[in-house]
């Protein structure tokens, strides 16, 4: 019903506005009043996190893609290898899994039977599994060893947004912490992240507040046949994530590709007027990433690509190749991702609206799937 809806014309749209509160929500009581993470709740003892030689993510889809952002977070803050892989190719390989391999599987439903399959594949091994969920009491978390939730607040549209958020926040609270519990060199830059997660929320509200060029864009875009992501590092999965809203909502060929593979193939599908999405990264901190990319912009200009470029506001550099501009809040290299995937959000619901598709229940798809 309308009321369901809180006023907004679907699900989803109440859902992208309720992401400033769901990122609130999921830090709340998990920092304390020195700036250190307090995750008692997760109960794996210190003494087995400092054991692990290993971490493996398991996931499907978009929970798949905050999964892809946590492995660039732990690698750099914990220094522990970290692989992550969709639940469904994940058991049928032969993964090496042991005592000290930790599997967190992400699940916004519990229910996903893929990872659940996973989880149950890896503690049969012995690993030990952490399950990041947003259900409380469903199947995964039920099934795992230690459960970090998310306080999204239920989801109702099929397409995942404030659950992504809130999974990469609780993604971000699990690099942190096995950082702080095994002691690296990142100790300082650790707590100055644990800061700038406090003023996540905020920036996404301001994120929200300056969408209206971002519909108006969406719109003129209906009639395209293909819409393209390109990003690198954690942009990448940004980009991916774009895409797969593309497909879910508007039923566009969307592909989400990484900046650096360009010419190894995909540059070959830039033609006139193509839309291209790139999320570009910091001008600040690691500027190489920022520079390759933009040289990448130029190189698809020049082809004809019509660019839609989310980058920091302020970053001049790249405003001359832009033919639209997103701009979104400065926020460490890291953390982009919170920022970067909400006009992606927007943009595709707007599209799908555009295209006269139902927002909430995109054909052929249901909320949870719990077959294989
Ligand atoms: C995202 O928009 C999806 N509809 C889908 O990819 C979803 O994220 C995936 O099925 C995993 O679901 P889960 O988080 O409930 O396990």
């Amino acid at each position: 019903s309308a009321a369901e809806k809180g006023g907004y014309d679907y699900f989803m749209l109440k859902e992208i506005a309720e992401q400033p509160k769901a990122v609130a929500d999921t830090l709340l009581g998990r920092i304390d009043l020195a700036g250190n993470l307090c995750l008692d709740e997760v109960r794996i003892p210190a003494s087995v996190l400092r054991e692990v030689s290993k971490v493996v993510i398991v996931a499907c889809g978009t929970a798949y893609h905050a999964g892809m952002i946590a492995k660039y977070a732990i690698e750099h803050w914990t220094r522990i290898p970290c692989e992550t892989e969709l639940a469904s190719e994940f058991r049928y390989r032969d993964p090496i899994l042991d005592q000290r391999t930790l599997v967190i599987a992400i699940s916004q439903s519990g229910e996903t039977m893929d990872t659940l399959m996973a989880l149950r594949h890896a503690r049969e091994q012995g690993a030990k599994v952490l399950a990041i969920c947003n259900t409380n009491g469903s199947t995964i978390p039920r099934e795992s060893d230690a459960v970090l939730y998310t306080h999204a607040g239920p989801e109702v549209a099929v397409a995942s947004t404030k659950a992504f958020l809130t999974q990469l926040v609780a993604c971000y609270l699990v690099a942190l912490y096995l950082g702080q519990v095994r002691g690296t060199k990142w100790g300082d830059e650790i707590l100055s992240v644990i800061r700038e997660l406090s003023e996540i929320a905020t920036q996404v509200e301001e994120v929200l507040e300056t969408m209206e060029p971002v519909r108006e864009l969406a719109r003129t875009l209906a009639g395209k046949n293909t819409v393209l992501f390109l990003g690198r590092h954690v942009g990448y999965p940004v980009a991916l994530e774009g895409a797969l809203k593309l497909k879910e909502l508007a039923y566009m060929h969307a592909e989400g590709f990484a900046a650096g593979e360009l010419k190894h193939g995909p540059i070959a599908l830039i033609e006139q007027d193509v839309p291209v999405v790139v999320v570009v990264p910091s001008p600040r901190g690691r500027s190489v990433l920022h520079d390759k990319i933009v040289s990448n912009i130029q190189e698809i200009r020049a082809r004809g690509a019509r660019t839609i470029v989310i980058a920091e506001r302020g970053d001049e550099t790249v405003a001359p190749y832009a033919d639209h501009l997103i701009e979104i809040p400065a926020t460490p290299t890291l953390l982009q991702p919170l920022v970067a995937t909400v006009p992606l959000q927007v943009f595709a619901c707007e599209l799908a609206t555009a295209r006269g598709n139902e927002v909430d229940q995109p054909r052929n798809l249901a909320k949870s799937v719990t077959v294989e």
